[in-house]
């Protein structure tokens, strides 16, 4: 390229940049704010099918979201699911709060106490996961429970990380590894929004047997439920970094139609998995 057609190029580009970084930007709240909405309808599922069902003494109601639930004389078991639970539901519904950067700069203290409760219920609620998988069970083939229980073992990991950061005052590092925390709490979550949108997608469970809970693609979904989101969260913070125009655009086009999946799968699961059992 001439050296005149390379600069007009450069500052074409470097004039769009605003556009592109503004883009960018509109494609992450977005993104958020269905996620958002996803969670919480799982945290009000949770609610009202835990909870209502535990007020009225209906226990055996617990095991249609797995295939344990309440075991008499399981106590440590039961103990777990229960804590497993409400630490789910106080996660899940403070989690994406710290996420909201007025909430953080306006409301500090709430900030640094949620985020306290966050990190503490995560870790704690992976303990509970790991001692129910693998003393109780859980549906789906061994090599799916080692990809949940690497969820466990990278969410205790991501938050002591980020606590340090936090500790130290290195915000920047630190809104990092929050972040990283934050899509591997969400992984369970993922899984079950992953799971609709592959079914709805494919016109039915391909890749897997629906009777056994196993197979290919459950094997590729129980690592994938925080890989793929992790993966997605390092291109976009490496596209905020040093990405030009261009970067910045594809990156908000693949945010967007993350999203959508993300929505045909909110569909899917609010339909098929939570409201059938409210
Ligand atoms: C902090 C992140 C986590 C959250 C928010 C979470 C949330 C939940 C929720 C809401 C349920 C109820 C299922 C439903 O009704 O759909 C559940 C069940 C369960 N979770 Fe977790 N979980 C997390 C991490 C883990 C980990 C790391 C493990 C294991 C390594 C695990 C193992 C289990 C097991 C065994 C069940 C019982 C259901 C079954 O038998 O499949 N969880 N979890």
């Amino acid at each position: 390229m001439a050296y005149h057609q390379k600069n007009q190029a450069n500052s074409l580009s470097a004039g769009l940049y605003p556009v592109a970084d503004k883009t960018l930007r509109a494609a992450a709240v977005f993104w958020f704010l269905t996620a958002v909405i996803g969670q919480w309808i799982f945290v009000y599922y949770l609610v009202v099918h835990y909870g209502g069902t535990a007020v009225q003494g209906d226990w055996a109601a617990w095991s249609q979201g797995g295939p344990q639930g309440m075991i008499p004389g399981d106590t440590l078991g039961n103990v777990s699911m229960a804590m497993h639970i409400l630490l789910a539901i106080i996660v899940m519904f403070g989690g994406p709060l710290q996420l909201i950067p007025k909430i953080r700069s306006r409301f500090p203290t709430f900030h640094r106490w949620n985020g306290r409760t966050f990190i503490l219920g995560a870790v704690a609620g992976s303990v509970f996961g790991l001692y129910m998988i693998w003393t109780r069970g859980s549906v789906g083939a061994p090599i799916q429970h080692i990809g949940t229980s690497l969820d466990g073992i990278l969410i205790m990991v991501f938050a002591v990380i980020a606590v340090r950061f936090a500790v130290a005052r290195n915000i920047v590092r630190h809104r990092r590894w929050a972040l990283r925390l934050f899509m591997a709490v969400s992984a369970v979550w993922f899984f079950r929004i992953g799971l609709m949108a592959w079914i709805i997608l494919n016109g039915g469970p391909v890749g897997f047997d629906p009777e056994t809970f196993t197979g290919p693609f459950l094997i590729f979904l129980s690592f994938g439920q925080y890989l793929v989101p992790l993966a997605i969260l390092e291109l976009y913070l490496r596209t905020q970094d040093s990405a030009g125009a261009a970067g910045r655009f594809t990156m908000a086009g693949f945010l967007l139609l993350a999203t959508l999946v993300m929505g045909v799968g909110i569909f899917g699961a609010t339909m098929g998995m939570w409201l059938p059992r409210m």
